[in-house]
């Protein structure tokens, strides 16, 4: 009750600070934890719920996650234009708004940026605030974000007392991709694509994750002013390049419709080049007191359109359609096609998916292209959405030659000749010749030198792809890498005198790989690369065996469903029987079994950690969220798991135990929805200390 008491104060007090005194003392995350707690007491002990709780005031708390910010002038979108016609229909329209003749107008033309629009708000100079568009009244405060991106100076020199600069944060396709190798090796989600990832690396309630994300801003427009910036708008767009900001180079001064059209279709045919992703051009009346004698409709301005490019569409034949084989056998089918420009992109690729998909039909069935199938030889539609591969929208049938027949799936395997099999239930067909396979061989020695496996400095995809097919000085199987040394040094040819290599290149390499013959057993089964059997599954395997030599025995045992060892294998918590037989299958198959153990003579297996069962964590699901001071997030979660705990990466009702540091956000509201139990980082320590 006491504490009810304390907390109803505080918060009381905290409410009024942020909402009529508009000097908040604590962080949101610091309130939020406040009111969360208050909640959890209340949900514990309800008689103790006071009459004035806050868990019942609505509207008068801010939000967890950012604060609101009202723009002090709306921030609004745009009309759009996608036919000349329409661009001709603007000009018209604005000379009769004025009452002037075309001739007497004229516009600035510029890329769309395809990112977030952010208002950044300038005090004596000074950066004060920075807020994203929101619903174009209220945005949120993303301040402490835009603090960490390159192109927004901090301090100006010589600008109004109060200047609110608008544009675009965006990210470039390069560190896009960057962006997404990394999501993707640390087993995130990637991001659909570069606006997509702007957003959400400015959304980000940890700036300091913000911090690591590459964002760039460019300034197109402005709100507030205390005195204005200029005459025209591109002078105006001068003065803010002069004031330190990146403006866009495309940007033109065009005297009428024809030349507006003009330039759109010059920055169309610079799409494909530049280094970043625009969705068309906007125009904008020049003249800044006609700018402001047009005004606004609704939600846009009279004064500017936006010419939208069109969608990323287009025909071409579907020459031929080849099969790639990835990793675990899986065959995909690829269109290859009369190269077309996409969206300002040539593209000769696309992805067929499997071979229900060349059918016409989805996984479930179900009709797709109203179940025309796709034939070598085809006239079909090709589109790009975003920067994932270009898919198949259509197909012309009334374009089909006499002679296309019906495409049919190989049963072999075109790399190398084993039989490709299609399981029931499975959309993939499968080849079936394992590590013999020179495709599936070399997709898994990719893997088997990848981040979250054995990470050897040096030897990445593209080293594994000129080793794979080096005569003296191949590696066609994991053991071969850590054989290369030896190799290299019996050879004439060494490494050293290769295109590329030097004598300091080659023994780095061999110093790295030897870097990496101690292994632990999770990391080890994990490189391997066994269909279904990934990190987390890796883990817990290893920390049920403990020991390699247990395992692999286990292993043997097993191939007998009616064993001990097949039982026990299948009593590990998070291991089914598709991953306990595709385990089995690998030690059973003689050419992968004796693939490992050739690779195994050459490592130094370390025991894993035993999986504890009498800690207070064991066979819980555990969620980090917010920030840890006292150990980083992977160190938390390693002694988590190596307590017997599993940790997840959201929260859901089979979540166990929240451990919520500052900036928790939306995980600890859901848990605390769920009412899931949640502690600070204080009380995980606590709960592990000693064990
Ligand atoms: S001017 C009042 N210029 O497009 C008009 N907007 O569809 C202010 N955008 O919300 C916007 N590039 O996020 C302007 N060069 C550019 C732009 C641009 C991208 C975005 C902006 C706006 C949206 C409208």
């Amino acid at each position: 009750m006491k504490e009810l008491a304390r907390l109803a104060d505080v918060l009381n007090k905290a409410n009024q600070d942020y909402h009529r005194l508009d000097a908040p003392k604590l962080s949101d995350s610091e309130y939020d934890a406040l009111k969360r707690r208050n909640r959890e007491i209340e949900i514990r002990f309800p008689e103790l719920k006071r009459a004035d709780s806050a868990s019942d005031q609505v509207g008068a708390a801010p939000s967890e996650g950012f604060s609101k910010v009202k723009h002090a002038q709306p921030m609004l979108s745009l009309g759009n234009a996608f036919e000349d016609a329409e661009v001709h229909e603007f000009t018209e329209r604005v000379a009769k708004f004025l009452g002037l003749s075309e001739a007497d107008i004229s516009f600035t033309a510029e890329p769309k940026i395809d990112g977030l629009s952010l208002s950044l708000r300038y005090e004596q100079g000074k950066l004060v605030q920075a807020a994203t568009r929101g619903d174009g009244a209220v945005g949120e405060n993303v301040t402490a974000n835009a603090r960490n991106i390159a192109s927004v100076p901090q301090q100006l020199v010589g600008a109004p007392e109060v200047l609110e600069v608008r544009g675009e944060v965006y990210m470039s396709h390069a560190d896009f991709a960057a962006l997404n190798e990394l999501q993707e090796a640390n087993g995130d989600k990637p991001f659909a694509n570069p606006r997509n990832a702007a957003a959400g690396s400015l959304r980000q309630l940890d700036a300091s994750i913000t911090a690591k994300r590459p964002l760039e801003f460019f300034a197109y427009a402005w709100g507030e002013l205390s005195e204005p910036l200029a005459g025209t708008q591109d002078e105006a767009i001068k003065r803010l390049k002069s004031l330190g900001f990146v403006t866009n180079p495309l940007t033109r001064l065009c005297a009428g419709a024809e030349a507006l059209i003009a330039q759109y279709r010059l920055i169309e045919a610079q799409r494909a080049t530049l280094a970043y992703d625009i969705d068309g051009v906007v125009y904008k009346v020049n003249d800044l007191a006609l700018q402001e004698r047009l005004g606004f409709r609704a939600t846009t301005p009279r004064w500017a359109t936006a010419h939208k490019f069109p969608a990323e569409l287009a025909w071409t034949w579907l020459e031929a359609i080849d099969i790639q084989v990835g990793r675990t056998g899986a065959l995909s089918p690829v269109a290859r096609l009369t190269p077309v420009t996409v969206g300002g992109v040539v593209v000769s690729n696309a992805t067929l998916h499997n071979e229900n998909y060349i059918s016409g039909f989805d996984n479930k069935g179900a009709e797709i292209r109203g179940g025309k199938d796709i034939r070598v030889g085809d006239w079909v539609q090709v589109y790009r959405a975003g920067d994932v591969i270009p898919k198949i929208a259509d197909v012309d049938v009334t374009k089909r030659p006499a002679e296309a027949s019906k495409y049919e799936f190989p049963d072999v395997c075109p790399e190398c000749g084993s039989a490709a099999v299609r399981e029931v239930g499975d959309a993939v067909h499968r080849c079936t010749g394992g590590l013999i396979c020179p495709a599936q061989a070399v997709e898994k020695l990719k893997h088997f030198v990848s981040r979250k496996a054995f990470d050897i400095d040096g030897l990445g995809a593209k080293q594994i792809e000129m080793f794979f097919t080096d005569e003296g000085l191949g590696i066609r199987e994991p053991a071969d890498i850590f054989t290369l040394k030896t190799r290299d040094s019996a050879q004439m040819t060494k490494l050293k005198n290769r295109e590329g290599w030097g004598a300091r290149s080659a023994d780095k390499l061999f110093d790295a790989i030897d870097d990496k013959r101690r292994i632990g057993f999770a990391r080890l089964l994990f490189a391997l690369g066994i269909r279904h059997v990934g990190e987390q599954a890796s883990k817990l395997i290893a920390g049920h065996f403990v020991t390699w030599t247990r395992f692999v025995a286990a292993m043997e045992q097993a191939c007998d469903e009616t064993s001990e060892a097949w039982a026990e294998l299948l009593n590990i918590d998070g291991v089914g029987e598709v991953m306990a037989r595709s385990l089995v299958l690998a030690f059973k198959q003689e050419h992968e079994r004796e693939s490992i153990e050739r690779l195994v003579v050459e490592l130094e297996v370390q025991d894993a950690e035993q999986a504890s069962s009498d800690s207070p964590v064991a066979g819980k699901t555990l969620v980090f969220t917010g920030t840890l001071e006292k150990m980083t997030r992977a160190e938390a979660k390693a002694r988590a798991e190596s307590l017997g705990a599993k940790v997840a990466g959201s929260v859901s009702a089979k979540t166990d135990l929240l451990i919520a540091g500052p900036g928790a956000g939306s995980k600890a509201k859901k848990a605390a929805d769920l009412g899931v139990e949640t502690i600070d980082e204080d009380g995980w320590i606590n709960l592990v200390s000693g064990l």
